[in-house]
């Protein structure tokens, strides 16, 4: 029996071919693993009215870890059209898998490292070395959500909430709600891991983002905790910042950060605007982590567009796949993978269309593997 067991999730669009590359390098790198292909993407969706089905959900009760590519995903309506005629009309819903995956298994952290690989033509600063602490389960991605509005709950906020009365008016179909719910546990471990990572990593600072200034309960909540947090780590300096400066900031003087805490929603936008600055989404690195699995990914979408023709950049999904190796423990070979990668990238010869070149997905895990 191999070593590890892991969930080998490709969904669809460039997520197959991403994993592909990625299978080359681990291939070569001879890890100790079963590989245990599952379902999930959007032509579970279409045909079963679940992209993630149970059996796939059975599966990663059983694995170690996951490599999961993407997955298409579109609005309510188109996808309610794009059901297998057997299944329309039935209210299913469509919900991300990868969201689902990180609440059903309790994946709180997401971990997404920034780094600017010298010699990456994409870079915007040379030398940039971030480290963004996303929580992962919460926040606006509760999935409580109301469209219409019921009476009841309207009837309820009109009584508690002064701020509702203008839209107390309204009827349940001229608007919606989405609630963002935030927890103390869910803050605090999210800090937690963000000052961990910090104190193992010889960090020197964690900044905290957040709204507290307008979204004063949630918010409010998420920064005090943090404050409690750091007072158990004065090691390490903390500072807070409102995410609508943050980014401001980044792009500014992105070497005053260091690594970077948030909720959820600001987690999953302060992350994107940071992977631009590395080289975009074909460097983004994303690690869902909980306490008994994780889950590793590229930060992109599934590009439906791009789909098929090998083009996408791997390195994302191979950076993911370091990131596993690390998880695991397999240090040596996390290592020996990031060295190949970089050595690719400061080399020039093989690149993908979003470095500039013409390289293939294939072609730029063959190079990373030779170099391993
Ligand atoms: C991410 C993605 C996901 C998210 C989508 C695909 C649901 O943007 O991992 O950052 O919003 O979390
Ligand atoms: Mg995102």
């Amino acid at each position: 029996m191999a070593k590890y067991r892991i969930a080998w999730l490709p969904g669809d669009g460039i997520g197959v071919e991403v994993l592909e590359a990625a299978k080359v390098v681990l291939d070569r790198l001879a890890l100790d693993a079963d590989y245990l292909p599952g379902d999930i993407g959007w032509e579970f969706w279409c045909t079963e009215g679940d992209a993630f089905p149970e059996r796939t959900v059975d599966l990663l009760k059983r694995v170690d870890a996951a490599v999961f590519g993407a997955i298409t995903s579109k609005p309510a309506k188109d996808a309610e059209a794009a059901l297998v005629p057997e299944l329309k009309g039935r209210g299913l819903l469509y919900r991300s898998p990868i969201v689902r995956m990180r609440q059903l298994f309790d994946l709180y952290v997401c971990l997404r490292p920034i780094k600017a690989y010298p010699g990456n033509p994409l870079n915007y600063r040379d030398g940039l070395d971030l480290v963004v602490f996303r929580e992962n389960t919460e926040d606006l991605y509760a999935g409580v959500e109301f469209s219409p509005v019921p009476r009841e709950l309207a009837d309820t906020l009109g009584k508690l909430a002064k701020g509702f009365g203008p839209f107390a008016k309204l009827s349940p179909d001229e608007y919606a709600i989405s609630c963002k719910i935030n927890t103390k546990r869910g803050s605090e471990r999210i800090v937690r891991a963000a000052f961990e990572f910090a104190r193992r990593h010889g960090r020197r600072k964690v900044t905290v983002v957040h709204k507290a200034n307008v979204v004063r309960a949630t918010d409010g909540l998420f920064l005090e905790t943090a404050k409690q947090v750091a007072k158990l780590y004065p090691d390490i300096a903390v500072d807070d910042a409102n995410v609508d400066a943050m980014t401001m900031w980044l792009l500014k003087n992105p070497f005053n950060y260091d690594v970077l805490v948030a909720p959820n929603l600001y987690g999953d936008i302060v992350s994107d605007l940071c992977a631009q600055m590395v080289g975009g989404l074909g460097f983004g690195c994303s690690g869902n982590i909980g306490d008994k699995l994780a889950v590793f990914e590229p930060t992109h979408g599934s590009a439906p567009k791009h789909a098929g023709l090998y083009k996408a950049n791997p390195i994302a999904t191979i950076l993911a796949v370091k990131m596993m190796l690390d998880w695991l423990g397999e240090t040596g070979k996390a290592q020996a993978l990031e060295q190949a990668v970089a050595a690719v990238i400061k080399d020039g010869s093989v690149r993908t269309y979003d470095m500039g070149g013409s390289s293939t997905t294939l072609e730029m895990a063959g190079a990373i593997a030779a170099r391993l």
